[in-house]
């Protein structure tokens, strides 16, 4: 079935096509210049040192944990209100999630007071995730990591350019993920960057991205080098130059794209504002911010009624989802579920309207319609 209003719309244009068109001419489509210029205009961009391009950010999460040199039986506190992946790499490495629950309906982000609550002698390191780029309180989180000598991932799949207090979100921690997924602000159908402050963590992740490989084709085909050592067991998480040319045409109109984006949250907002029967979560915020999508939470709701009111909104043509199921509640991570009532709730009554920065005035008041249909 076709909507008459879906939930995202991909945002190409001319520059995308003229981007992939020059890859293809150059004849060089894997891991090479385009990268290179990826890499440092999103170290730019961010006011990141280092910036390592990879095939998806679930590969970043991956890598990111990787570099942690982590041990069976540590523990890492992962919120469960998230996409599946960023818990997944903590399994990757051999160590323990510990799911935390997030601060509630007006916040989806984690809660640092259960954070705290939860560090044991073998917790080793915190993931956070900027739920719709909304950035989490990193004054109190990064303050309690320092205190417990505990690292910092931040899972900024969401939020490229958002900003906490003057800091672009991803920079805080040790390392921060990013996703260029087809949905995500930034488009290249799969991809992911990594970023970090570390020098001796770029140099390590550049291994592990190829193999465990000290040189790439590229250079190799430059005459830049002959050969190479393997030097660590890594893996294939390269972008290649097709996909980082579509990242650089994408980050060329990204502040624009995000300022539509701002406008339109406004305009949910503001038309929303005399509906009883939602909370439109962060509706307090004050950051820039990415508007990965825009999320509402229908009060004292149980799963079936918002099935119900997500129902209706199909029925008028208006495609909806839910970020997130809680992780938690995952057949494979029964072993390590906890009662996370904050998380549980938004997982049964939270609704994801459609958003994208091409979404029209009219498009918009016509879900909100659709909405408050839906509801009586
Ligand atoms: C919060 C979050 N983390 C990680 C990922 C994984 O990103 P990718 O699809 O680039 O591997 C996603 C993508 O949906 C996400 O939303």
């Amino acid at each position: 079935m076709a909507y008459k209003i879906p939930l995202f719309d991909l945002n190409y244009g001319q520059a995308e096509v003229d981007a992939a068109v020059e890859v293809i001419r150059s004849k060089w489509i894997s891991t090479g210049p385009m990268n290179a210029e990826l890499e440092e205009q999103f170290a730019e961009m961010l006011g990141a040192k280092h910036a390592v391009a990879l095939a998806s950010c679930t590969a970043a999460l991956h890598l990111a944990l990787k570099v942690l040199d982590l041990e069976e039986g540590d523990e890492v506190i992962v919120p469960s209100l998230t996409f599946v992946a960023t818990v997944n790499a903590v399994r990757y490495v051999g160590a323990t999630p510990v799911f935390c629950d997030i601060k509630g309906c007006d916040d989806l982000t984690i809660d640092p007071d259960q954070i705290e609550a939860l560090i044991t002698p073998r917790t080793k390191a915190v993931v956070v995730m900027h739920y719709a780029g909304f950035p989490c309180e990193m004054g109190r989180i990064v303050e309690l990591c320092r205190r417990h000598r505990l690292e910092l991932i931040e899972d900024a799949a969401h939020a490229p350019l958002s900003e906490y207090q003057g800091q672009k979100l991803g920079t805080i921690g040790r390392l921060g993920c990013f996703s260029f997924f087809s949905n995500k602000n930034v488009s290249t159908g799969e991809g992911g960057m990594l970023v970090t402050g570390s020098a001796e963590d770029h140099q390590r992740i550049n291994l592990l991205r190829s193999h465990g490989m000290t040189t790439l084709s590229y250079e190799r085909a430059k005459g830049h080098s002959t050969s190479y050592d393997v030097v660590e067991l890594g893996y294939n998480y390269r972008l290649d130059d097709l996909r980082a040319a579509l990242a650089v045409a994408q980050l060329n109109g990204l502040p624009a794209d995000l300022a539509k984006r701002a406008a339109l949250r406004q305009a949910y907002v503001d038309g929303l504002a005399d509906l009883d029967g939602i909370v439109v979560p962060f509706r307090h915020n004050t950051e820039p911010v990415s508007n990965y999508i825009f999320p509402i939470v229908l009060k004292d709701a149980d799963r079936q009624r918002r099935d119900q009111v997500r129902q209706g909104l199909s029925d008028a043509g208006v495609q909806t989802s839910v970020h997130y199921p809680a992780v938690h509640r995952f057949s494979i991570y029964e072993p390590f579920a906890r009662n996370l009532p904050n998380t549980e709730y938004v997982a049964d009554a939270g609704i994801t309207l459609p958003f994208y920065s091409a979404l029209k005035t009219e498009e918009l008041l016509y879900v909100i319609d659709a909405l408050k249909a839906a509801l009586a």
